[in-house]
């Protein structure tokens, strides 16, 4: 392939080689220039194109001198969601309660599958950043706080999606995006290095190790210096020490913003000058790229060796798809929205759900008259998330949601076919609130034997370019609950919600408290047979809880403060931390054995603990692994996850789970950026709640 690759490229015009450089949006205000670029027939990709429209630009490329396809990229990030008929999946932070590596690789193909019978070639997903700061609007893309679970769920994914080379996948936003200071979305974010490989790097390192195709550069900058031009980075980093092999391309516009709003090059021509010799192989949008960079490199700025290195690269990954010798296959459409997927989806609504508080109110096996309240109960945009039909490539308020997908309030009636089911919205997020509407849902709920209250967020308060400051339930919502509760009512709160609000004083007004976050086509059923305990709950925290608005840092892999770490005016401990989540079993855990209580550092401990369910309902449990190195020339946090293992255990068993963990991955990074092992005293945990802890202790010498 590589040889046949440089056959190519030896025949390829300077020009033709720069276009392969430049992707063009489907969707941009000027289709002259759009199609002028399409005309060309040597442009290398095409973004927010669905499968429908591909003819219109793959035609003149098959007309052109060597007839390269173009590669065509698509915002699937929580299935081929832009695509109606296709399956829509919860979202990342959905997905990560599962804590399901193989689910994440089913759900990973079968968009894979979806996506490239619709024609299209590349999913711009998974995010790997970490969603470490609420104020962030993107938190619902990602896998949660902790770099291990978003390493190990992402490598997940993208052997999904790549299976077969179906579709490439791309580790988005290389690097440290998530952390912009402030949450503020693409400032800069102010860490170090070494940081920056002690935690954001690590699951772009797991990327590469499974074969990630494509990674694409964040919008913002790391210590002030923009990623698009950091060669050390991109290059030196990513490239040539991790070993990444294939092309990387810029987030939208990039190269504009290091003149508009950046302000490190003054003009395109020199944007394009930092931004291809620090090793950006594609230009997403920025029209000018190809014009501004075939000029740079006539005047001597880019070495052509450059453009052949990402020429190169880019050909490679076509190559892999089969685009270049017309072997790429696609599955039959009729993959597009399948049964099969259904199923899979029902699943991973089931399991992304989090039992967050019952106080014995669920299941709900019957009730004559349950009251469903809320906007969020019958609201699919805000059900789905960000990345869906109805929010891009353009905001579209007109989307109407398609029959098949089941909001909470569809869900209920068609599991409590014998009940009554009375629906009053009661609230509204963004909207207007008047007197009536609240008093209607009281007055709603008043003859109701139960509630069910869906509350939480939308696309107005989360999602790109949404960042906030209050993490909250906006609106009259929990007034609403205090007020059910006034009048006895009991209640089963859902949250539909982009990323984890501050929903302190709410735990206390309810009888029961459900997480679903974004939870995809079949939320509303999973539910719904949650609550009617025909499915039980499974899912975990992949991000902690705050307690307040102000508790900042929340997540749970801290360092320990000289004076306690607690603001005077809020509790130290958040209100859900990672790992949380209940279950109607019951699992009890035995103290950790280990094969020995000292090893060398080339050695494996071999970990053990017996888990029983203590209940009468067979269940899912996940038994997360953490350490703590006792004493560290630099600073580590109060405990870490290292491993961890979903199993299935029934009524009244007991099952032995086990892990092996090699000493090598216990280590940091020193104030030189060398990973070290040093020798001394390590506290392992495991835990299947966050909460409470088995704890042990060994010795490496
Ligand atoms: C986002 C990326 C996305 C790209 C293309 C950008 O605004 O940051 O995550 O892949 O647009 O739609």
């Amino acid at each position: 392939m590589e040889q046949y690759i440089e056959k190519l490229i030896e025949q390829m015009t300077l020009e033709e080689k720069v276009a392969q450089m430049q992707q063009i949006s489907a969707n941009m205000a000027d289709k002259a220039l759009r199609n002028k670029f399409i005309e060309m027939g040597t442009v290398g990709s095409f973004l927010h194109v669905l499968g429908s429209e591909t003819a219109d630009y793959t035609t003149p490329a098959e007309n052109s001198r060597l007839k390269i396809s173009p590669i065509f990229g698509i915002d699937a990030i929580h299935g081929h969601a832009l695509l109606k008929e296709a399956t829509v999946f919860p979202s990342q932070l959905a997905l990560a309660c599962t804590f399901d590596d193989n689910l994440l690789e089913e759900i990973g193909y079968a968009t894979a599958k979806e996506v490239c019978a619709d024609g299209l070639d590349w999913v711009f997903s998974p995010v790997l950043c970490l969603g470490r700061d609420l104020r962030w609007g993107r938190i619902d893309e990602t896998f949660g706080e902790d770099y291990y679970l978003a390493s190990r769920l992402g490598s997940a994914i993208i052997n999904g999606y790549q299976k077969d080379n179906l579709v490439a996948a791309c580790a988005k936003h290389y690097l440290g995006y998530g952390e912009a200071t402030g949450g503020r979305d693409s400032y800069d974010t102010e860490i170090t290095e070494r940081y920056a490989r002690e935690i954001f790097l690590k699951p772009f390192k797991a990327a590469v190790d499974a074969g990630c195709m494509t990674f694409m550069t964040a919008y913002g900058t790391i210590d002030g210096k923009p990623l698009t031009a950091s060669r050390k980075w991109i290059t030196e980093i990513l490239k040539e020490e991790l070993g990444f092999d294939g092309f990387i391309v810029t987030d939208w516009d990039n190269y504009k913003s290091l003149v508009t709003c950046l302000h490190t090059a003054e003009n395109i021509e020199e944007a394009c000058v930092d931004g291809v010799t620090a090793g950006n192989d594609m230009a997403m949008f920025t029209c000018d790229f190809y014009e501004n960079t075939l000029k740079a490199v006539k005047s001597g700025k880019i070495p052509e060796s450059a453009i052949n290195e990402s020429v190169r690269r880019i050909l490679r990954v076509k190559a892999r798809l089969g685009l270049l010798d017309g072997t790429r296959a696609r599955p039959p459409k009729s993959v597009i929205g399948c049964e099969e997927h259904k199923k899979l989806n029902y699943k991973a609504a089931v399991d992304s759900a989090v039992l967050l508080k019952n106080n014995g109110i669920l299941p709900l096996k019957a009730a004559k008259k349950i009251a469903v309240i809320g906007e969020n109960a019958v609201s699919v945009r805000a059900q789905y998330g960000d990345w869906t039909y109805f929010s891009h490539p353009d905001p579209k308020p007109e989307a109407t949601a398609k029959e098949k997908t089941y909001t909470l309030l569809k869900g209920v009636k068609e599991v409590y076919p014998s009940s009554e089911i009375v629906y009053s919205q009661g609230y509204s997020i963004s909207g207007e609130e008047t007197e009536d509407m609240f008093n209607k849902a009281i007055d709603t709920a008043e003859s109701a034997e139960v509630v069910i209250a869906v509350l939480g967020d939308n696309l107005d308060w989360n999602g790109e370019g949404r960042d906030i400051v209050n993490p909250v339930l906006r609106g009259r919502q929990i007034e609403l609950i205090k007020e059910l509760n006034a009048k006895g009512k009991k209640i089963i709160c859902v949250l539909v919600n982009g990323k984890p609000l501050v929903i302190s004083e709410l735990e206390k007004y309810c009888d029961a408290l459900i997480e679903t976050f974004n939870g995809g086509d079949m939320c509303g059923l999973a539910v719904a047979k949650l609550i009617k305990g025909e499915e039980n709950f499974s899912g975990k925290l992949p991000i902690s809880f705050p307690n307040e608005v102000g508790s900042h840092p929340n997540y749970y892999n801290q360092y320990e403060h000289w004076h306690g770490g607690r603001y005077k005016d809020a509790q130290k401990e958040c209100l859900f931390p990672f790992g949380f989540g209940l279950s109607y079993s019951k699992f009890a855990y035995s103290e950790i054995t280990l094969d020995k209580d000292e090893f060398g550092k080339d050695e494996s401990v071999r970990v053990s603990v017996t888990v029983e369910n203590q209940s009468d309902t067979d269940g899912f449990e996940t038994v997360q692994l953490y350490f703590k190195d006792k004493v560290c020339k630099m600073l580590t946090p109060v405990r870490q996850l290292i491993d961890y293992k979903k199993v299935f255990i029934k009524a009244g068993q007991k099952i032995k789970v086990e892990f092996e963990l090699p000493i090598d991955r216990l280590g940091y990074y020193d104030e030189n950026c060398n990973y070290r092992v040093d020798g001394g005293d390590f506290t392992l945990f495991v835990s299947g709640n966050g909460k409470d802890f088995k704890e042990t202790a060994f010795r490496v010498n």
